[in-house]
């Protein structure tokens, strides 16, 4: 979103190569008398002018994310320059963690891996996006029985034929369809939950990040999709397992009550819900996915 200009520009250092010209994706910036000045008035403080800079005479924001348990290596990572091995082999060895150990995440690491987050790209760089981190297993089971109290309600309206059948000619047999697919497996998880104190919602996971946005953003679901994806990546690289919690996200955007209980703004909508901990169980290898084939669609001039 285009908002007052932060750049600023130091003429003694400026060279006049322009490149922070060409790199501004919103016309901010000029050349005058070969120094480069601002000559627009909006700005999304991308900093791509600051990073393109061969002599340090732009700034806009602080490159520093102060990460806690890691020291960063802040030099721009040049194109084609790294491992790609490496990075589609971390991609693929992050699997979904579905059993963890009782070890606690510690603040510093989750502090850290939602700055990770945020290194993501987002629309017009609004990043709106909003962390809510619970961060011992006694709030993750606070959450997991709101969650576990919505499916009840759920599972006891779809276990009533009536109902359903209200459904199907009011509101497109949605209740039919979730108590065709999922009525079973949810009743039982929740008799699990219940008598056996078994967590097959959030797999015994001492902590949580939920990822969400608000309508102020200019597209709030993909800047936090793109968050989660690289928490998610950065937490195999710390020693995490990490598991989303889609049924958790549902429940979210049903019901109000668990956003209150979570103490999450009623204006803030839940995109991703990320189960984490260090896992319990070790892979031996990866694992496939099934072929894709792009098109290539010709299209006419
Ligand atoms: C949007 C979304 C929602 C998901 N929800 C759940 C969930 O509620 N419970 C769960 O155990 N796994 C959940 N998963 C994990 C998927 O089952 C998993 O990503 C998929 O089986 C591929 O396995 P992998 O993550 O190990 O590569 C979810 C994944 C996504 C992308």
């Amino acid at each position: 979103m285009s908002g007052p200009v932060a750049a600023r520009i130091d003429r003694e250092k400026c060279i006049g190569c322009g490149l922070c010209v060409a790199v501004c994706p919103d016309r901010t910036l000029c050349l005058v008398d070969d120094k480069a000045v601002i000559c627009g008035t909006e700005c999304i403080n991308c900093g791509h002018c600051q990073a393109v800079c061969v002599v340090g005479a732009v700034s806009v924001i602080s490159a520093a994310m102060d990460f806690v348990t890691f020291r960063e290596d802040l030099r721009w990572l040049p194109f084609d320059e790294f491992d790609l091995p490496s990075l589609v082999r971390l991609m693929r060895s992050r699997r979904s963690c579905r059993n963890f150990t009782d070890q606690a995440v510690s603040r510093d690491v989750l502090a850290d891996l939602v700055r990770i987050g945020t290194t993501a790209p987002s629309g017009t760089n609004s990043q709106g996006w909003t962390f809510t981190v619970l961060d011992c297993r006694q709030a993750v089971i606070s959450f997991g029985n709101q969650v576990a109290a919505f499916f009840q309600k759920l599972n006891n309206m779809a276990a009533n034929p009536l109902l359903r059948l209200a459904a199907k000619l009011f509101a497109k047999d949605r209740l039919g369809s979730y108590y065709r697919r999922y009525y079973q497996t949810i009743a039982r998880g929740l008799r699990e939950w219940q008598e056996e104190g078994r967590d097959r919602l959030f797999h015994g996971a001492p902590a949580v990040i939920l990822v969400g946005g608000t309508d102020e953003a200019s597209c709030p679901a993909e800047d936090a999709l793109l968050a989660t994806q690289n928490i998610l990546l950065a937490a195999h690289a710390m020693g995490l397992g990490t598991c989303l919690i889609g049924f958790a996200v549902e429940a979210i955007r049903h019901d109000s009550a668990i956003k209150k209980h979570l103490a999450i703004p009623a204006a803030e909508s839940v995109f991703a819900v990320i189960a984490l901990g260090y896992p319990a169980e070790k892979y031996q290898q990866v694992c496939g996915r099934k072929p894709v084939e792009p098109r290539y669609p010709r299209l006419a001039d």
